[in-house]
């Protein structure tokens, strides 16, 4: 059986998450893109697949710093799909085209310099075969970047009161959509040695 994020979901249900994911594009992305770009940067790269765009803030963030590059975001959501190419269209990118797809190790043949998945593995039933999947679909000397967020597994942020307002927001969002519930984090010291 697929989990929550690789079934259709709701408009309201699309609606919530398309809250979340732009959040956390303009809160962590902050942090991520960067470390992405050098990455892109250090593999020469000219062509990339996003598996599991989501509405498209964060792979159009990232296409608009990188023109020499070209960009696939796919996302099994229509939705999702609709409200990314409704970005592109004001923003006129050139390198950047958005389809709806879903991923496994059936997708198209093409070779991508670098396959990123932003939390979207950590969503993924059969990890295994996802991953298999993705190296296939990779040049020789290519990348696979995955985006996860641990941060919530850990408890390794500073305890503030705008973090905590965050975690809560997006622990209420999560119930709401009908996600499996947020983990209880773990400490550092006593449980990851
Ligand atoms: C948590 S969202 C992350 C979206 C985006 N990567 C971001 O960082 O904002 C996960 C997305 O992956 C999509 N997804 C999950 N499994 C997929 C698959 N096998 N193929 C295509 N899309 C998938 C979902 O529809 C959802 O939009």
């Amino acid at each position: 059986m697929g989990s929550m994020m690789e079934s259709k979901l709701t408009p309201e249900q699309h609606a919530l998450l398309k809250t979340v994911l732009v959040a956390q594009t303009e809160s962590l992305g902050v942090l991520e893109i960067p470390v992405v770009e050098e990455i892109l940067r250090k593999h020469h790269c000219r062509r990339v697949l996003d598996i599991g765009c989501g509405e498209g803030s964060f792979l159009l963030r990232l296409a608009r710093r990188r023109g020499d590059a070209h960009f696939v975001g796919v996302d099994h959501s229509e939705l999702a799909i609709a409200d990314a190419v409704r970005q592109l269209g004001e923003g006129s990118l050139p390198n950047v085209d958005f389809r709806t797809a879903f991923f496994d190790p059936s997708f198209e043949r093409a070779k991508y310099d670098v396959v990123l998945t932003r939390y979207t593995l950590q969503h993924c039933s059969e990890p295994r075969a996802f991953v298999g999947g993705v190296f296939d679909r990779l040049e020789p000397g290519g990348a696979f970047v995955a985006v996860e967020s641990l941060d919530a597994y850990t408890d390794c942020h500073e305890h503030d009161p705008l973090w905590e307002r965050f975690r809560t927001s997006i622990a209420a969002i999560h119930e709401r959509v009908g996600s499996n519930p947020m983990p209880h984090p773990v400490s550092l010291d006593t449980e990851l040695g």
